[in-house]
């Protein structure tokens, strides 16, 4: 049996938590008794999102606003967490955008906006996060949130897939490079979850239709579904799993192989 509050005595960084999964992750770490640092690029849409199921001014939460695409302001979120938690124990990059078009019509600028949130931002939230946990010599867990797009070939989707996987391979890498100073590195990599990355897409109920269709398990996935494998791979149940990407997905990689 779980215990109710197995973070109670937890420092969570969650990037992207005014809506969709990384709300959600938070909604969940909150419950468990965690204290969260949140951000995303606008304090006062984390601010709104929160009050949905928390008191934003409890004294456990820290909301801010922070571009992940922007080296500096991921410096300036965990450096802010630092200052007034004192650590971070578990850093969660979510932060995430999609473009789909077909390649001919992308530009530089939406490909650029693509691989500076998705890449980029995940790439120095892990070294941010790292290098506080190594300084402080005890350790601590970073989860990336990636996507079934890692391995899945979907046309119009070159750059978001690319970013994925760049996910799944940076978190083998880092899990093998700070193995040793007890930083666990995974990712969560969800399938086809309702939330507004996706809102648009989805909207019409003929494309839902087949997207369920498409999933083995006949349905598209909850928030809830995801958070719940990114406490557990935050928690000391998953103490032994390093530089795994975990697919949340109802089955649906095993469909496009
Ligand atoms: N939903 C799915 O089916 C699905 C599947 C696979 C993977 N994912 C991944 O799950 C993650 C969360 O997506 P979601 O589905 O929850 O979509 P969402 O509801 O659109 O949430 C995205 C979050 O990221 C924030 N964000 C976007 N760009 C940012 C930036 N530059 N700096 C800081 N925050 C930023 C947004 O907040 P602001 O707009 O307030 O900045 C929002 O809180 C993404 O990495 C996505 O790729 C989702």
């Amino acid at each position: 049996m779980l215990a109710l509050h197995r973070f109670h005595d937890k420092i969570i960084a969650v990037t992207g938590a005014s809506s969709g999964i990384g709300l959600e992750i938070a909604r969940h770490f909150y419950q468990e008794g965690a204290s969260l640092a949140l951000c995303s690029r606008s304090k006062e849409r984390v601010w709104e999102a929160v009050s949905a199921w928390a008191d934003p001014e409890d004294p456990r939460l820290l909301l801010l606003s922070a571009d992940t695409a922007k080296v500096e302001d991921i410096y300036a979120f965990q450096e802010a967490a630092v200052k007034y938690f004192g650590r971070i124990d578990v850093w969660v990059n979510n932060a995430g955008i999609e473009r789909p078009m077909p390649t001919v019509d992308m530009t530089p600028e939406i490909f650029d906006a693509v691989v500076n949130t998705n890449f980029r931002g995940y790439y120095f939230g892990c070294q941010s996060a790292a290098r506080d946990m190594l300084r402080r010599g005890t350790g601590g867990t970073i989860i990336n949130i990636g996507s079934v797009n890692a391995v899945t070939v979907v046309p119009g989707q070159a750059v978001y897939a690319a970013t994925k996987a760049a996910i799944s391979q940076m978190t083998k890498l880092f899990a093998r490079e700070w193995g040793r100073d007890g930083i666990r590195v995974n990712c969560v990599a969800p399938g086809s979850i309702p939330t507004k990355i996706n809102a648009e897409k989805y909207k019409d109920p003929a494309a839902d239709a087949a997207m369920r269709e498409k999933i083995p398990m006949g349905r598209r996935g909850d928030v809830s579904e995801i958070a719940d494998v990114v406490l557990y791979l935050a928690s000391e149940q998953a103490s032994y799993i390093t530089g795994q990407t975990l697919f949340v997905d109802g089955g649906l990689t095993l469909v496009h192989g």
